[in-house]
């Protein structure tokens, strides 16, 4: 009940009521976050903050040996915010990386530790200067509490359907899984359960766990003979039958009759199917720092020097619900509120973004300077307001002081 009067007060519960997928706050995120701390109404939150370089981009990007100092109140402000289910995802590359990984053990705990990914921004690899073609990036991956975390490492986007290549006669596309269990930590003695025979007929591909005309006894074993468990207990046998097939296959010690589960591309049921993500993430499949550009250039022009591309985000995305309360208090361009809008687009999620950036004004002679921007939020603002206009969802701009104290509206 508090909770819900504080964060009415805090304007952020009415945009989540009212469905508008986007809202900009402007201001430090130090102190955006501590506006709503104890809110806990937040499931993920991206970052990708001022990596240290040095360059010369539209925003500051050097904070010397002060970084971490910089660095740590506002990622405990985050972990206020963060909901106990929620995740949080940090972009760095190599300027900060090994202090950030101490940092968030500091913050979030080392159990708390989810991945640390490495996201390969730059295909072709940094020209400039000597040494490495650097090519990539790394993304930490903390959980606000490992127990309790909702995130799902997995993503249906990199389900390939070459690695399904049986059909069958109605065009459904599926795989063979051996049913016998090949994880040696399952045998008999630790699952006796799943240690019986079943029955197969390798002409027809019947199979049961009752004899039956043609068929014969099939017990689980391992390549080299050793007793091994079924993974399907014998009633999912009896009331999937259709899921099934016995086959004679070439064995280590000569032909052998096995039975194998028809794994299908598409499952039925809510979700569909997914497949564990990897934490090596290829520009081919996220994007990179050229297609960020692209996209950023397509919607307002070339303004931006380090955009992210939204596929990126996209993919994060999909690690939790669909309707997440997502939040990014390092901005820039906005390029997690257009991926919001775009994932919500792409599966009829009902995700919300709350972008913060701070009103720094863009470096003199920076592209954003020579395009007529005055701040960085004008650029965050500008984005954001044309992702409303071609993707959807709306969008709500808000100064802290306005963010902070607007009244709590009747709920309808
Ligand atoms: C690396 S950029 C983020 C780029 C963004 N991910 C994108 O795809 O466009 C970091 C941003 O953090 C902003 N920033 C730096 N310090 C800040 C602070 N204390 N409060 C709010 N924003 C800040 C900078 O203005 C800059 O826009």
């Amino acid at each position: 009940m508090l909770r819900n009067l504080l964060n009415q007060r805090r304007g952020y519960a009415y945009s989540r009521r009212v469905g508008v997928w986007n809202t900009f706050v402007e201001g430090d995120n130090l102190d955006v976050l501590r506006s709503f701390a104890g809110s806990e109404t937040v499931d993920l939150i991206y970052i990708d903050p001022p990596y240290n370089t040095g360059n010369a981009f539209a925003y500051r990007d050097d904070h010397g040996g002060d970084w971490v100092e910089m660095m740590r109140p506002r990622l405990l402000a985050a972990r206020e915010v963060l909901a106990e289910t929620g995740a949080i995802f940090v972009s760095i590359d190599d300027n900060e990386q090994a202090r950030l990984r101490l940092l968030m053990d500091q913050v979030f705990g080392p159990a708390n530790f989810l991945a640390q990914i490495v996201v390969n921004l730059n295909a072709k690899g940094r020209q400039l200067g000597k040494g490495f073609a650097t090519s990539h990036e790394y993304l930490l991956a903390y959980a606000r509490d490992v127990r309790r975390c909702v995130l799902d490492a997995s993503s249906p986007e990199t389900v390939d359907p070459a690695d399904f290549p049986l059909e069958s006669p109605d065009g459904r596309r599926y795989r063979h899984l051996p049913l016998r269990n090949t994880n040696k930590k399952f045998n008999p003695v630790t699952a006796r359960t799943l240690h019986f025979p079943v029955y197969g007929d390798p002409v027809s591909g019947r199979v049961a766990t009752t004899p039956f005309d043609g068929a014969v006894e099939i017990e689980p074993v391992f390549g080299d003979g050793r007793p091994a468990v079924w993974r399907w207990s014998a009633p999912l046998i009896e009331q999937r039958p259709d899921d099934l097939v016995c086959r004679v296959i070439k064995g280590r010690d000569g032909e052998r009759v096995d039975v194998f589960q028809k794994d299908w591309l598409h499952r039925d049921g809510p979700g569909g199917r997914r497949k564990k993500l990897r934490t090596i993430w290829l520009a081919e499949e996220v994007g990179s720092t050229d297609t960020a550009v692209a996209e950023l250039k397509a919607i307002v022009g070339h303004v931006f020097e380090s955009p992210k591309p939204t596929g990126l985000v996209r993919r994060l995305l999909q690690t939790m619900p669909a309707d997440a309360v997502v939040l990014d208090f390092f901005a820039g361009s906005g390029t997690t509120g257009h991926a919001v809008a775009l994932q919500n687009v792409a599966d009829g999620g009902t995700r919300r973004c709350i972008s913060v950036n701070s009103g720094e004004a863009v470096r003199p002679g920076s592209n954003a300077d020579l395009a007529g921007y005055a701040t960085v939020a004008d650029i965050t603002r500008a984005r954001l307001r044309a992702v409303a206009e071609t993707v959807g969802g709306g969008f709500e701009a808000q100064a802290l002081a306005a963010f902070a104290s607007q009244p709590p509206k009747e709920t309808p």
